[in-house]
Order: C-alpha cells, then sequence, then structure tokens
C-alpha cells in the first residue's frame, strides 16, 4: 500500500493499520518478569564480537556466549568472567573509563523460565541507545535504532524451557545520518538505559488501546488485538460500567461510552482506574480525560485559555550525570519543577522515560514531548525521514494515553535549508494522522531582525499549531538589560511559547551583574527576560532553559564548565541559584493573576 493511499485510507478510515504500531501497550502491566539487574558487559571498540578480521559478519561472534567445550578449544571472550553494567542505565557513568566511551559495548544476562504451551513470550526494551542488536540462546531476533523509545520482539521461537541467555549488541556511536545527527549539546550516554521485561501473553492477546475525551465531551476508544476475533471488555472505574468490545477480522474495534469523566488539569488531575480484560488477561491503567485546543493565538484546556508556566528539562537524575529512568528520578525532578511554579514542562529534546510521563499525568504537569530531530539532520535523506517518522510513531504509541501531553514537537533549532520544510510538513502529518487530539509544535530559533525587534515569520510556523520560540537574548546576544525593550511580532496568528531563553550561571559563584558565569548575571538575564515576555502579546507559554545544569560534550570551560551545561537553574546536584527565586516568583504572580 504506497504512503498516499495509506494516509488516505488512515484519515478516512483510520484504519488500525495506521494507528496502533505494533507495540504493546502499557508492558508493565502486563503479567512477564524483569531482567533488570547486573549484565555482563565486554567493550568491543573494534566490533571485534560481529565482524571477523576481513570485516564480515561472524557466524559465531560474542552474541553465541560459546564455552571452551575443551582444554584446547581458542574462545577469546568470556561473558561469565567479565564485569557487570547495571541495566538500566548509561554506561558512562558507570565506569570513570567509560565517560566519554561512544562504541560498541556487549550485554549478556541469563534468566531462566518455565515454558508455557499457548503462550506468547515478547522481550520489551524501553530504550537502548543508539543501535541494538538483540539475540536469545545465540540467535538473532531483531534489531532497532534509536536512543529514546521502545522496541520489543516476539522471541516465543527462540526460547527454550529451563535455562536462557540474552545479548545485546549496544552501539551509541554518531554518524551523519541518524536523528539527532552527529551534534548535539546533550551528553550520548549509551546503553540499555531503560528496564527490560519479558512479557508472557496469551497466543491471542489485546496488543494497543486509546482512550480519550471525544469533542462531545463523551469517551472514545479502540482496541487492537493481536489477530482478529473476540471481544474485549473496558471498565472504568466509578465512571462507566463494563462495556463488551467485539473486534473485526483484523482485530480491531472503535467504541464510545456515554460517560461524561471530570476532567483532567493541572489543578486536579483527576486520573481513572481502567481495566481492560481479554483472553484472560487483566490490564490496569490510570488515564485522565481533557481537551486541548488552539483559537487563534489562544491554547484552551478543557475549553479554557491557559498560559503555560514551564521549565525545560533533560532527562538526567536528580544527582546529575547519568541517564534517569526511574520512578523515583521522575517524582523528584517533577518536584523540583513543581517547588519553581509550574503547571507543565518541555522534556527536551527526546522521548522521557514512560515514568516521567505517568508522575506528570499523577502531578498534573503539562507536557511538551520532542524527537530529537535537532539541528541539521540530513532532511533530504529519504532514509533519515523514515527514522524520524519511526521515532515519532514509537513516541506517540508509547504515550498516547498520557492526559498529561498536550504538545508533541517534531523538531529543535533546524536551519531553513533545502528539504527541511517538506521533512517536517510530512512529520507534521504524521503525527496528526497518528493522534488528532494533540497540539503540533517545533521549537524554532530563525527570527527577521525588524527595527528594534524580532519577526517570527519562519515558513514552519504555518504547518505547527503553537510556535515554539528559541531566544538567548542576553547571553547568545544583546546585554541582559536590553532585552526589556526588545519588542516581538509574528506573521501567524497562532499561539507563542517561548521554548528557550536564558543564561549560564556557576551556582555558588557571585559577582558584579555584568560579569558571566555569575547566579547575579544569570538572574539579570531573567529579569530583563520576563519584562520582554510580558510584552508580548501572542505569548501562551515558556520553558526555561533550564531546571538543572546537565552533561554536555560542547562545554569543557575548566573551573565553570567542566563539560557541564551551566544555564540550570539548579546546579546538577539540585542546588538553588538566585535566578530560580526569581521565576517562582514570577510564576507565584502569574498564577495568581489568572
Ligand atoms: C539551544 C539548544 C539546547 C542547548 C541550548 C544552549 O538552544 O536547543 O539544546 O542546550 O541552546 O545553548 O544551552
Amino acid at each position: 500500500m504506497t504512503g498516499s493511499i495509506k494516509i488516505v485510507l488512515c484519515l478516512l478510515l483510520s484504519s488500525p493499520a495506521c494507528l496502533a504500531s505494533g507495540l504493546v501497550q502499557n508492558p508493565d502491566a502486563r503479567s512477564g518478569f524483569s531482567l533488570d539487574g547486573p549484565w555482563s558487559r565486554i567493550i568491543d571498540p573494534y566490533e571485534n564480537g560481529y565482524y571477523n578480521h576481513r570485516l564480515e559478519p561472524h557466524v559465531e561472534g560474542y552474541f553465541s556466549n560459546r564455552k571452551p567445550q575443551n582444554p584446547a578449544e581458542l574462545i577469546e571472550y568470556d561473558f561469565a568472567a567479565s564485569p557487570r553494567l547495571n541495566v538500566p542505565g548509561d554506561w558512562n557513568s558507570q565506569e570513570k573509563e567509560l565517560f566519554f566511551y561512544e562504541g560498541t559495548i556487549w550485554y549478556q544476562h541469563d534468566f531462566s523460565l518455565d515454558k508455557q504451551p499457548g503462550r506468547r513470550y515478547l522481550v520489551h526494551f524501553g530504550a537502548v541507545n543508539y543501535q541494538a542488536i538483540v539475540y536469545v540462546n545465540g540467535i538473532r531476533v531483531g534489531e532497532h535504532e534509536g536512543g529514546f523509545t521502545p522496541f520489543q520482539f516476539d522471541i516465543t521461537g527462540q526460547l527454550r524451557n529451563g535455562e536462557n541467555f540474552i545479548v545485546v549488541k549496544a552501539d551509541n556511536r554518531r554518524e551523519r545520518d541518524q536523528v539527532p545527527t552527529v551534534n548535539s549539546d546533550w551528553w550520548n550516554y549509551g546503553g540499555i538505559t531503560r528496564s527490560v521485561r519479558i512479557l508472557d501473553l496469551p497466543e491471542h492477546y489485546l496488543a494497543d488501546y486509546s482512550l480519550q475525551l471525544s469533542d462531545s465531551g463523551e469517551i472514545e476508544g479502540w482496541v487492537q488485538l493481536s489477530s482478529g476475533g473476540g471481544t474485549v471488555e473496558v471498565e472504568i472505574d466509578g465512571l462507566a460500567a463494563t462495556r463488551s468490545v467485539p473486534v473485526d477480522e483484523q482485530g480491531f474495534a472503535r467504541f464510545t461510552l456515554a460517560a461524561q469523566p471530570r476532567l483532567w488539569s493541572p489543578e486536579s488531575p483527576v486520573l481513572y482506574d481502567v481495566r481492560w480484560r481479554f483472553n484472560g488477561e487483566v490490564i490496569e491503567d490510570r488515564i485522565g480525560f481533557r481537551n486541548i485546543e488552539v483559537r487563534g493565538a489562544d491554547i484552551l484546556l478543557n475549553g479554557q485559555p491557559v498560559f503555560l508556566r514551564g521549565i525545560s528539562l533533560h532527562e538526567e537524575t536528580p544527582q546529575g550525570g547519568s541517564r534517569a529512568w526511574s520512578e523515583d528520578h521522575a517524582r523528584e525532578l517533577l518536584g523540583w519543577a513543581r517547588e519553581l511554579g509550574v503547571n507543565f514542562v518541555r522534556l527536551a529534546h527526546y522521548p522521557h522515560n514512560e515514568n516521567m510521563l505517568r508522575m506528570a499525568d499523577e502531578m498534573g504537569l503539562m507536557v511538551w514531548a520532542e524527537i530529537p530531530v535537532y539541528w541539521t539532520v540530513m532532511f533530504t535523506e529519504p532514509s533519515v525521514y523514515a527514522k524520524a517518522e519511526q521515532q515519532l510513531s514509537e513516541m506517540i504509541a508509547r504515550d498516547r494515553n498520557r492526559a498529561s501531553i498536550v504538545l508533541w514537537s517534531i523538531a529543535n533549532e533546524t536551519p531553513q535549508v533545502e528539504g527541511r520544510l517538506e521533512f517536517l510538513t510530512r512529520l507534521a502529518e504524521k503525527a496528526r494522522e497518528l493522534d488528532g487530539s494533540r497540539l503540533i509544535t517545533a521549537a524554532l530559533d530563525t527570527q527577521s531582525e525588524m527595527d528594534g525587534g524580532k519577526m517570527i515569520d519562519d515558513p514552519l510556523s504555518s504547518v505547527v499549531d503553537v510556535i515554539g520560540i528559541n531566544s538567548y537574548c542576553g547571553w547568545y546576544g544583546g546585554t541582559p538589560e536590553s532585552c526589556s525593550a526588545l519588542v516581538w511580532r509574528s506573521k501567524y496568528d497562532k499561539p507563542v511559547i517561548m521554548s528557550e531563553f536564558g543564561a549560564g550561571a556557576l551556582q555558588g559563584l557571585h559577582g558584579d551583574p555584568g560579569q558571566r558565569w555569575t547566579e547575579e548575571y544569570q538572574a539579570a538575564v531573567y529579569q530583563n527576560n520576563l519584562v520582554m515576555l510580558d510584552n508580548i502579546e501572542f505569548l501562551r507559554g515558556m520553558t526555561p532553559w533550564i531546571l538543572k545544569d546537565f552533561r554536555s560534550p560542547r562545554r569543557p570551560l575548566p573551573g565553570i564548565q567542566d563539560y557541564w551545561n551551566r544555564k540550570g537553574l539548579l546546579s546538577e546536584d539540585g542546588e538553588k541559584k538566585a535566578a530560580w527565586y526569581l521565576l517562582r516568583d514570577y510564576y507565584t504572580k502569574r498564577a495568581a493573576a489568572r
């Protein structure tokens, strides 16, 4: 089915072929077991475990996990005797030698299984950065590219009853034709960075589902089974009696529930306990219902104009210097954001782990979620577009039931070069095809200078619903004082979010407000930018850069940066800087003024 016919079918029929991604929804709620914990690791910069000296793929590489069968046999690796890396977790922060490491590391883990007939067994990875090849009992079961989205393989055929082993070749080398491409301003944390789980499913199972508020204020949804036929039961605690949903021969069905849910919002983040039943499996989820739309330059949440008091953050642990992945990490990071007085967070620049989104649901924080189409990706390369679309589809598939997500961002600071507008327009269309209930945005950094001010005129603005603007007045240009008088105009009658502004400061360094890197300089930049922002009549939100100092290979300044981007309002381990209080007080006033 060619792309265009598929799009027509999708738009006309919203047939399952488009909506369901093939990813099993809500893997943590499925029966099965975790493979988290210490895994053996072999550092393999020359990919010796994969290629022979003729660069031909090995028939029997490290993935075979072979042991010498006799004293004479030559085997030059041994997982059992090798050091361990924790899974989930990036490797860069676990071993000093791996701090800057980019390349291949082999992971190996033993597990036993009481294999039952009539069951499907899938292995689920929350994420592996960047490329992963997965082997079960020495057999290749699949590969995945993209460091921030989940993937799964059906390994029923490769599993044995009893002892089994899994091997993962993880490779975080940066290549020009990747998404993101070779340069970014965050640490290229490598490895199995999120949880791994074996899913134990019935032969015929509920693969995917969606539940949302319909335009009429009722509830609408769909289900996708692993194959045709059967009836799914859905029940929402305190709202709707159990509803039976018979599916078609493709295993798909749409349905509506005549129920009026209490709506989710930052003020009252109402979530309902939902139970799906099919073929002996019961899947529990917590889902909120809300409506998000734009009208002219306004953003409306549940029909009411809303101002998005936000902050940007990277997916780094509260104590800094490693990839965050757990519920506790999410609770602490979003707790700090909440303390700042925000009702909105920009999770930059890639899909963060699922715990972050579920925590945002619970805490009542609206979310800007983004795929890493960042800076100069190769816009004219069809293979690069396919990678970006895949990451977009995987992000939407994983998080479509999260009420907190109100914006899908398709790009950050992309130059106006050949192929870019077409590339991003297709991505926006794909996002709307997969999920028409959320707003599309992108962070733009090219505006025209215009008599003492800026004109928002990037043509991508006509494609998105909400325009994100990154502007560093007082840091990458102009003095802090010059910002308060800066005037912004726009060619578009659309809401604008100042998706990045800010300045660097070393926590604890004090001095004259004109001295870079002091807390006073950073505070002066905030002071003046907030005046500038208050004068932008079409501004409907902001996510200053950034909640916390984070690791960046682009920031080597000794004694100040030391490979930390210092634009945080908190130091790498959570110490507050002067600008923190300034922004908190500003948000307190804004919230009260509503
Ligand atoms: C850019 C970019 C960020 C980066 C920031 C900075 O705007 O989007 O990823 O970290 O600027 O320079 O600190």
